[in-house]
């Protein structure tokens, strides 16, 4: 695009985006459509015919040791199994098969480290790796169905040690590197780990923190975690406990360059991820082998319409959610893709890093959070202008609702309005996108993920009844087993059952949010109906904040709840009553950010802490969160007799219209 129609800032641009706004769909452009992977709408009615012919063909385009024999088995539902007898390694399927097709000289990553260092990795280059390294594993006492820790950050390294345990079959439990060394230890514990695998340090903007040393203080007593393996990637010394630790550097050269892939059963499990629910304890999904590599590689092929010889993938999420572990790992792996790693922050060095990376190693596919878009807003236009965005021809989001006026920023500012937007709506325990357009097929509108994904049933129901609701907004539902879903939570069978099928039965999966169906039949998902709030994209548990937040000696009692904020989404906030007389001060308030940065990490601090002399309850005792969050937005309360205490809503109401005031 020619200089001087690039966009400047401000005014002309509000302008621009105002009048895109009353456009309210956008056709898939011509050009791309031609070119499409998929273009012709009749393959979701082909995909809703037979929905297992459908995905058996998405599985048969993986290279299977034994092939299945049973697509599917729903005997006894909500435990579904796919592609029952078949056997397959999913490291052979994302890296060997790749190799012996000749592919091996493609890049499978270009890793940009914050400081401007440079790593190209082929997939040849990985396979030796990963290899060497599950030798590795096997050396440290590693076996088949041993769950095995990884706390890294967005390194080569985490792709590796993924992939090696896939390979010999040992479950991964990937653990977000924002999150505090307790998270990780309690995840561990839980897991009952028996190897982590670390980092001496961390980039952080510039400096450098520490991570060993922080998973020391906090691991000591794990009986169960036998080995810690820590990748030297900062250069900083470690204190390392002879018989626990050792450097992967050096168990990397002793180990045996060969380790052949194993073949699994395609229900083994492959990885555990926790990810918040509406208690304080985390749940662990188990993902398996099968199924899970056919929904990655099917969803990553058609919503994004990858041509692998051709494109250039970033994912700009962390390895660390499951977004990186489908479209950072093993969707794009499976493709045989090139896709860019940044080590980084978005806004450092500078805040233009994201469009100087996309120049760089001409990006073509483009794939992040509305968080992250909305920051990019804030920052001007002037810094993407600034690079040359015209390798780019699709984009896609996730993680939470986008707001029209940040997919029209994205389309029009990033994608000069010449790249189909996919907004892509799925969760940890769905393992892959279960919502989104077809960039060949599907007409967009700002702020829906639009349809189903073919062979995915989706459907928007009564919450009271299980109705299907035409048009108008109730539970989000998906109604027919996929083969990328988690098939129950580690050691939890019984929280599985009762947190996704108690409400409808047990072949109805209830989402956990809200959604709305318009008159053409697209779905808008509206958000969580549960304790779990979504910061910048980032899912959390109110209750798990809380239990946090109390630990702090000076918290008698707190209540946490999502509010609605402008630029992460939601923020938390925190509702919190000191002990006897304390009074609470701006440095209670660090004090209590700091206790919960430490327990779960940084991501969860409450934006806001709202000190109170008591919380409105039930007469039971019940804390009513719907209250403080109708108190928080400034909605009208109602009917508050019930409460045991009517006047405590009053006096926050109060309380917030004062801070209100101050903040503004
Ligand atoms: O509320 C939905 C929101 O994120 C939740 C899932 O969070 P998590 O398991 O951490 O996975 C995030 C990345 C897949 C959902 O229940 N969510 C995710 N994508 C969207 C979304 N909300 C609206 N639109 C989306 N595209």
């Amino acid at each position: 695009m020619a200089t001087e129609e690039r966009l400047t800032s401000g005014e002309e641009l509000d302008d621009q985006l105002a009048q895109l706004l009353r456009v309210e769909s956008f056709d898939p452009p011509a050009h791309f459509k031609e070119h499409a992977l998929l273009s012709d709408p009749a393959i979701y009615e082909q995909a809703a015919a037979d929905p297992e012919a459908w995905w058996a063909k998405q599985a048969a385009m993986l290279d299977w040791d034994t092939p299945f024999e049973q697509v599917l088995d729903d005997s006894k539902p909500p435990f579904y199994k796919w592609f029952l007898g078949g056997r397959l390694n999913v490291s052979h399927n994302c890296l060997d098969r790749h190799v012996a097709a000749g592919r091996g000289e493609r890049i499978a990553y270009h890793w940009l480290g914050e400081d401007g260092s440079e790593r190209e990795i082929t997939y040849a280059d990985l396979l030796a790796e990963v290899e060497r390294f599950a030798s590795a594993l096997k050396d440290l006492g590693v076996r088949k169905g041993d769950v095995v820790g990884i706390y890294l950050p967005m390194i080569p390294e985490v792709v590796v040690a993924m992939l090696a345990c896939a390979r010999i079959g040992a479950p991964h439990n990937v653990v977000f590197g924002g999150f505090s060394a307790e998270a990780v230890r309690e995840r561990m514990e839980f897991s009952d780990a028996k190897l982590l695998i670390t980092v001496d340090a961390a980039a952080r903007k510039g400096k450098v923190a520490p991570v060993k040393e922080r998973v020391d203080e906090v691991m000591g007593d794990l009986a169960s975690l036998q080995r810690i393996v820590v990748v030297r990637s900062k250069g900083v010394p470690c204190e390392m406990k002879a018989g626990r630790d050792v450097y992967y550097d050096e168990v990397l050269a002793a180990a045996d360059p060969k380790c052949p892939a194993e073949p699994m059963d395609s229900e083994d499990p492959l990885y555990i991820l926790y990810t918040s629910g509406s208690t304080a304890k985390p749940k662990g999904i188990l993902h398996t082998t099968g199924g899970y590599l056919t929904g990655v590689a099917a969803t990553h092929r058609y919503a994004f319409d990858l041509k692998a010889d051709e494109d250039v993938y970033w994912c700009a999420a962390d390895v660390g959610w499951v977004t990186g572990h489908s479209y950072i790992v093993y969707g794009p792996l499976a493709n045989g893709a090139t896709s860019v790693m940044w080590e980084g922050a978005p806004d450092y060095p500078n805040k233009g890093i994201w469009w100087e990376i996309v120049e760089r190693y001409k990006v073509s596919i483009l794939y992040c959070a509305p968080t992250a878009i909305r920051a990019c807003i804030k920052w001007g236009a002037e810094w993407p202008n600034g690079h040359d965005l015209s390798s780019l021809r699709l984009l896609g989001s996730v993680g939470e609702p986008i707001n029209p006026k940040a997919w029209l920023w994205y389309h029009k500012v990033i994608g000069h309005e010449r790249c189909p937007i996919v907004d892509t709506w799925w969760q940890t325990e769905t393992g892959a996108i279960m919502i989104t357009p077809l960039p060949g097929v599907t007409r967009t509108k700002p702020g829906s993920a639009t349809n189903p994904f073919p062979g995915v049933v989706a459907d928007v129901v009564d919450e009271s009844t299980g109705e299907s609701i035409e048009q108008g907004q109730g539970l989000l539902v998906l109604k027919r087993p996929w083969p990328s879903m988690l098939r129950t939570l580690y050691k939890e069978e019984e929280r599985y059952v009762n947190a996704y099928f108690n409400r409808f039965g047990p072949e109805t999966y209830v989402v956990g949010d809200a959604a709305r169906r318009d008159a053409d039949g697209y779905i808008w998902v509206i958000g969580r109906i549960d304790d779990v709030v979504n910061v910048s994209g980032h899912r959390l548990s109110t209750a798990e904040v809380e239990s946090a937040i109390v630990a702090h000696p000076d918290v008698a009692e707190a209540a946490v709840i999502g509010q609605h904020d402008e630029d992460t989404g939601q923020a938390i906030v925190a509702f919190v009553t000191l002990q006897g007389d304390l009074e609470g001060d701006e440095r209670e308030q660090e004090s209590i950010r700091d206790t919960v940065a430490e327990r779960i990490g940084k991501l969860a601090r409450p934006k806001r802490i709202i000190w109170t002399d008591d919380l409105p309850k039930t007469r039971s005792g019940k804390i009513m969160r719907r209250l403080l969050r109708d108190i928080a937005e400034g909605r009208e309360l109602g009917d508050v007799t019930t409460l045991r205490d009517p006047e405590v809503t009053a006096k926050l109401e109060a309380r917030i219209g004062e801070l209100r005031a101050a903040e503004e």
